[in-house]
């Protein structure tokens, strides 16, 4: 059995990361919930440590949640965080203060250096904070051990019960020593880092083999990194005379996204066969502008083919199928709200949970990180382009073609100058076309705004645009994201708009297809792929000085998960060499650059 250390989730995003943090230490981490993981289950597993993880919420809330206090007992390592930090107080006996006015971000931790789980980290280091309510008294038999400015017992210990705790996010990348702090406490706890790729492979394939007896294999693949890897994980293991992989073309993937998928998975040997049903998924998004519409639309296309496969081919006992899912949509906190969403389409279809229920579902790549399913693609000898691609999501370009149902003809007078922020006056233009935000706990549909980089002194620096443009956006609540246009071969006058009426039609998909195509051989040719998280080229129907009928948004992202994301930071160069070649298009009038960080936006358009 496995060494572990056991993650209690306190709520949001947090026990991910400290899971993902602590594999890649190759120690193996699994979530628990804390109400319901009982003491009884903990002493029968090799469960080596317990960290409890940071929560949204305040221990002062009467649901706010807790566990069985006897785990405080077992004489296993303990590491409180955040939440956990206050809770362990709480539950121990001191006494947590309601907080006033917080402490949020950067802070200097000064530790006495005497607590074992500091080993190795300066005496003042800069850990990454995030709370209103703080600790005001120790429990009993704890000893403090750090502090900041604003939160006195920012870290204890217990000694004898091994038992640490931290109010800082250890887990974040903002944490240059966060990191540290987990190798020192799982030197403490004594583990063997027994947790390998190479591991993982033999057990796995152990129990696959004894799940699948006799039986045949198929899946359906998008041509992203988990599917790809769990068709080829499976076809390692039986071979292609046994599993069959089913890869739609909705007629909204990339430009020759079916031959290379294609190519990359027969190369390794796997069976591949492609269903083309570009038809039945334009046909329906005819006329349809609504975002989430067009969502709904292309989420029940995909349960449709799938139906109309599971009937046609009338599935006999001998069949399996297998689905790339990953450990974040295995437990119920995972994945984004849109993974989430796309992935109970594909997922948890109702023909799909009758076989889940039937025992008739593989999934083979359920305890891994994505970091892990990369690890484990390139451990298999998967193609490095299949592997280390960008995520692309479920509905295609569907989402990154923007529609409207209505044509105007619009001439907003306002000025453009984006470096003299005269008074009252606004330094940009609005497009007529909404885009999604995130703001605070909301979604937010409002119109982006276009700035021009006229002056000649205007930052060039991405870092430097992206700062403008979280400023213009919490100033001017009417807008959620910020554009410059890559303005080399525009003449004209920016202000003179028209929005197209225009849907998902096959020559959009087509236009959307070649510019895209351009920027992902560029990113390879300049040799920057890898620089970037992900790369979404949308199309928007709007116009201006009636040139061309459409324009283009590049979105360069920077990210861990999608949770948050900054800018890519490209070479200047790059945009340029782009826009110019995106622009020969005649049917293109302008390209863009989206350089909103998320939050304020989000990181697709729709
Ligand atoms: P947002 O736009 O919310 O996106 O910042 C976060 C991540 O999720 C992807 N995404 C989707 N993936 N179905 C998917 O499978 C969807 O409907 C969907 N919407 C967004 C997006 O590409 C990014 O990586």
């Amino acid at each position: 059995m496995h060494e572990k250390i056991l993650i209690l989730d306190f709520g949001g995003q947090y026990a991910h990361l400290i899971a993902s943090r602590i594999r890649r230490m190759n120690v193996l981490a699994e979530i628990a919930d804390p109400e319901s993981i009982e003491i009884s289950q903990i002493k029968k597993e090799n469960i080596k440590g317990i960290i409890l993880s940071g929560g949204p919420q305040s221990v002062f809330e009467p649901e706010s949640p807790s566990c069985d206090k006897a785990l405080f007992d077992l004489g296993i390592p303990i590491l409180g965080i955040c939440y956990g930090h206050q809770y362990i107080t709480q539950a121990l006996g001191g006494k947590v203060a309601p907080g006033h006015t917080g402490e949020f971000g950067r802070a200097e931790l000064i530790h006495d250096k005497k607590c074992p789980l500091f080993e190795n980290v300066p005496e003042k280091a800069v850990f990454w904070m995030n709370h209103v309510d703080e600790v005001g008294e120790l429990a009993p038999g704890f000893v403090g051990c750090g502090s900041t400015t604003q939160c006195q017992h920012a870290a204890y210990w217990h000694p004898e019960k091994k038992i640490f705790s931290v109010q800082c996010h250890l887990e974040v990348s903002h944490s240059p020593y966060g990191n540290q702090v987990f190798k020192n406490f799982l030197e403490i706890c004594g583990v063997s880092y027994d947790w390998t790729i190479e591991q993982f492979f033999e057990e796995e394939k152990k129990r696959l083999q004894s799940q699948v007896g006799n039986k045949n294999i198929f899946l359906f693949v998008s041509g992203g990194v988990d599917s790809s890897v769990a068709f080829g994980f499976l076809t390692k293991i039986f071979g292609p005379d046994r599993v069959k992989g089913l890869f739609v073309d909705t007629g909204l993937l990339r430009k020759n996204e079916v031959e290379l998928v294609s190519k990359s998975l027969r190369e390794i040997g796997a069976d591949l066969t492609v269903l083309h049903e570009e038809d039945r998924f334009l046909e329906k998004l005819k006329g349809v502008a609504d975002p989430e519409k067009k969502r709904e639309i292309i989420g029940h296309a995909f349960l449709e083919v799938q139906h109309d496969f599971f009937t046609q081919h009338k599935l006999h006992d001998e069949w399996l199928l297998a689905q790339g899912t990953i450990y974040p949509d295995t437990i119920e906190t995972g994945g984004t709200k849109h993974a989430d969403k796309i992935k109970t389409h594909h997922n948890r279809a109702p023909e799909v949970q009758k076989l889940i229920d039937q025992g008739k579902i593989v999934e083979p790549l359920k305890e891994l990180y994505k970091d892990e399913v990369r690890k484990l693609g390139e451990f298999l000898g998967l193609p490095h382009q299949l592997v280390w691609r960008h995520p692309f999501p479920g509905p295609g370009l569907g989402v990154r073609i923007l529609c409207s149902d209505q044509k105007i003809t619009e001439s907003a007078a306002q000025d453009v100058n984006a470096f003299t922020l005269q008074k009252n006056r606004k330094p940009f233009v609005t497009l007529p076309v909404h885009s999604v935000g995130v703001q605070g706990d909301f979604r937010t549909y409002k119109h982006p705004a276009v700035l021009r980089l006229q002056s000649k002194n205007a930052p060039k620096d991405l870092e430097e645009l992206e700062k403008l443009a979280t400023k213009l956006i919490n100033h001017y609540s009417e807008i959620n994201r910020c554009l410059f246009l890559l303005d080399k071969n525009f003449s004209g006058d920016i202000r003179n708009i028209s929005l197209n009426k225009k849907f998902v039609q096959k020559e959009r998909v087509k236009t959307l297809q070649k510019a895209d195509d351009i920027v992902t051989q560029t990113l390879h040719k300049m040799k920057v792929y890898d620089d970037v998280w992900q790369f979404p080229v949308v199309l928007i129907p709007v116009s201006f000085n009636n040139t061309g009928e459409e324009s283009i948004v590049l979105r360069p992202i920077d990210s861990l998960d999608a949770m948050s994301a900054s800018v890519g930071k490209l070479p200047w160069e790059f945009f340029g060499r782009v826009a110019a070649e995106i622009l020969k298009d005649e049917k293109i009038s302008a390209v863009f650059l989206d350089v909103t960080s998320k939050p304020p936006g989000t990181i697709e358009w729709e």
